[in-house]
């Protein structure tokens, strides 16, 4: 029998503070927890969305050390830019916290000292990989190395972001530091170790028996190959040597801090706690009452943490709620490749919002309609595309559309009076009442994707009674025929407001304002009397615009520009050669000359015939560039050439110097040039 829950606690994983938010981030979780809550509220529950910065740890260390930053600085404006993006796409978190704050630092704390006073953990020195050129020991993501569970050659110490396995750093095949690329020694120091093995048997029954049903698959999946792994679950350490973070709370710990994941998950408590001093609240409810159901939204690479450790900590601990469910995503692409900060193959939040202003619910709609709910999935601007264009514009805008000018151009903006109903009216009203019943059984059983396509079956339904009953038509015949099509169809337009909110919070805004249905709930959508007779509706705008083949080609071009770009950045190089002296260089006398004619020369697949303007007068010079650039694409063209080179005969013709190209790895060869106009004869130096 399914508990009885009377509050809910919503949360979403604490996204670290080392980047601004992409599309990725949406789909994984905040987009779904999004819809969630807002469900939720629209059925008057009573619940609390939280979130906040995940502030500490090597991702921000590592961030800051590579902008020559301090950690602080980072955190501070990752912080505010991500709080920022959340707003603007309508996640509607109650409460947003940091982990920095010092409220965080106490709850975790008092967490690990309560742990600590009752002798869970264990203390063990171990030796672990040291830098010696650093001086620092190499937690985490300050060592790479090859993952042995799939050989990807750049897994961490913690992870291999691959495949997803776990890792410690000594699992790492030829393990490196990421401070100096050198081999790391072994160097012992002391930690504090959570035995999970001691929650094995329990969290076993717990997942796998009693959440059997109601979880995810890809959720069990990954709890079962920790649970039942042949040695069964091995103690973690809780602690690490860094600078950044939350002391260890112990006498004998200088120098050492809480691990980034016993305190990050702690950190939806102590964003509680401070929403309840905010706001004059009690957060205990929320975390303590039985009657409580606590729901973590995470991706998939978070699944152990919120399933194993967290929920061990938290039944430690005692007097603490445990996850209701953990419905995690898989993980979202793009355009087919891993979507990778470092590689600027992404969508930025913040970036879309300057080129689609406004449109924030139109990729809420997307990664809602592909979110990666059972396994990886693909985000492609052509998607993006063809579901605004046949989806959100032909058939929720249109429909809605329509209703609206109609009623303007009919009954001057008047809810007109229904008359007789026909057995078609029926049949459409039966089906307008069980829409919301359908729609929310999906989302309570977090089935987002088809929660969606539900709500969009009310739209087409709207639009097919509108096209099988042409209004247009019979308002030359028969008014009140008419005027109960149109009747039912605001009806329809009102429900699915409601019924919309959740997925499209900034259209459905719109509606209300159209229909001034402010307090309107849930509970009140599939109702064929929504909207009063003689209520005057509003005016609005087209709620959503078809997006051109050449807006979603600019964004393939920067897509492709960045890769590009970062190919260029990680290219391999040729060796620098030998140094010389500057009395070397200052024998080379480079200038910017113009190239005035070019031709090929007879019988030479590589020679073109240069003539250049080279201010100090005209030069002819053999360039073996035939292969790279037509003649007359480089007639006209400022370049750099070194112009006291000896002369050499080459096919009969004296080459007077030689233009200067840059190479690239693949052999292809492009022009050096000013980036402005600049006098022929000018020196390079
Ligand atoms: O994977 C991440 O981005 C982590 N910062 C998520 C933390 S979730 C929670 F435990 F706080
Ligand atoms: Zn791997």
């Amino acid at each position: 029998m399914s508990k009885k829950f009377n509050r809910y606690t919503v949360t979403s994983a604490l996204p670290y503070a080392n980047g601004p938010l992409h599309i990725g981030h949406l789909a994984g979780c905040y987009v779904p927890s999004d819809i969630y809550v807002r469900f939720l509220r629209s059925k008057e529950k009573d619940v609390l969305y939280v979130c906040g910065s995940d502030e500490h740890g090597v991702a921000i260390t590592i961030k800051a050390r590579k902008e020559g930053k301090t950690p602080q600085e980072v955190v501070d404006h990752y912080h505010q830019l991500m709080k920022k993006s959340f707003e603007q796409f309508g996640i509607s978190f109650d409460h947003y916290s940091r982990t920095s704050a010092p409220i965080h630092h106490e709850t975790a704390q008092g967490f690990f000292t309560d742990l600590y006073q009752k002798g869970e953990f264990l203390e063990q020195s171990n030796e672990q990989y040291f830098d010696e050129e650093a001086g620092q020991f190499l937690a985490d993501r300050y060592i790479e190395g090859t993952c042995p569970k799939c050989g990807f050659e750049h897994a961490y110490g913690d992870q291999c972001e691959k495949c997803g396995s776990s890792l410690s750093p000594s699992e790492l095949i030829h393990p490196r530091s990421k401070l100096s690329g050198r081999t790391p020694i072994l160097k012992e120091t002391k930690h504090w170790f959570l035995d999970l093995a001691r929650y094995q048997s329990f969290l076993k029954k717990w997942i796998l028996e009693d959440h059997a049903e109601d979880w995810k698959n890809n959720v069990l999946g990954q709890c079962r190959s920790w649970l039942e792994a042949g040695d069964g679950l091995q103690a973690r350490s809780m602690t690490r040597d860094l600078d950044w973070g939350i002391q260890v709370p112990l006498q004998d710990a200088e120098g050492k801090v809480l691990y980034v994941w016993f305190d990050a998950p702690i950190g939806y408590i102590s964003s509680t706690k401070e929403w309840a001093q905010q706001n004059g609240k009690d957060w205990e409810p929320y975390w303590k009452s039985e009657d409580t159901k606590l729901v973590h939204f995470i991706g998939k690479d978070n699944i152990v943490f919120h399933c194993i450790i967290f929920p061990a900590i938290l039944k430690t601990h005692g007097g603490y709620v445990l996850p209701d469910n953990v419905p995690a995503n898989e993980f979202l692409n793009l355009e087919g490749e891993k979507i990778s900060t470092s590689r600027n193959w992404a969508v930025w939040l913040h970036e879309y919002l300057e080129e689609f202003p406004g449109k924030q619910d139109v990729l809420r709609y997307v990664l809602t309609a592909n979110a990666p709910e059972t396994k990886d999935n693909d985000f492609s601007w052509k998607d993006f595309q063809s579901r605004n264009n046949s989806e959100l514009v032909a058939i929720y805008g249109n429909f809605v559309n329509r209703a609206v000018v109609l009623t303007h151009k009919y009954y001057q903006g008047q809810i007109p009076q229904k008359g007789e109903l026909t057995g078609y009216d029926e049949e459409v009203l039966k089906a307008l009442a069980e829409f919301p019943a359908k729609v929310a059984s999906s989302i309570e059983r977090y089935r987002f994707r088809e929660a969606l396509g539900l709500m969009m079956d009310l739209a087409r339904l709207g639009n097919k009674y509108l096209a099988d009953t042409e209004p247009w038509k019979t308002i030359k015949t028969d008014e009140v025929r008419t005027a109960t099509i149109m009747n039912i169809a605001l009806n329809i337009a009102a429900s699915l407001a409601i019924v919309s909110e959740p997925f499209l919070p900034f259209t459905s805004q719109k509606l209300f304002d159209l229909f001034q249905m402010k307090d309107s709930k849930w509970q009140e959508a599939g109702q064929r009397d929504l909207l009063p007779e003689g209520k005057t509706i509003g005016q609005m705008g087209l709620l959503f615009e078809k997006i051109e083949d050449h807006v979603v080609d600019n964004q393939l071009e920067k897509l492709q520009n960045s890769k590009k770009m970062n190919e260029a950045a990680n290219a391999p190089v040729t060796p620098m050669k030998e140094l010389i002296t500057y009395d070397d260089f200052a024998k080379l006398d480079m200038r910017i000359v113009t190239i005035l004619e070019a031709e090929k020369m007879p019988k030479s697949k590589k020679l073109l015939k240069l003539k250049v303007d080279a201010g100090v007068g005209q030069r002819t010079v053999l360039s073996g560039v035939s292969e790279h650039f037509e003649p007359e694409f480089l007639i006209g063209k400022q370049v750099v050439m070194l112009i006291n080179l000896a002369p050499r005969k080459m096919m009969g013709i004296d080459s007077e110097g030689m233009i200067l190209m840059a190479e690239d790895k693949d052999g292809k060869l492009k022009l050096l040039q000013p980036h402005e106009v600049t006098a022929n004869g000018s020196t390079i130096s």
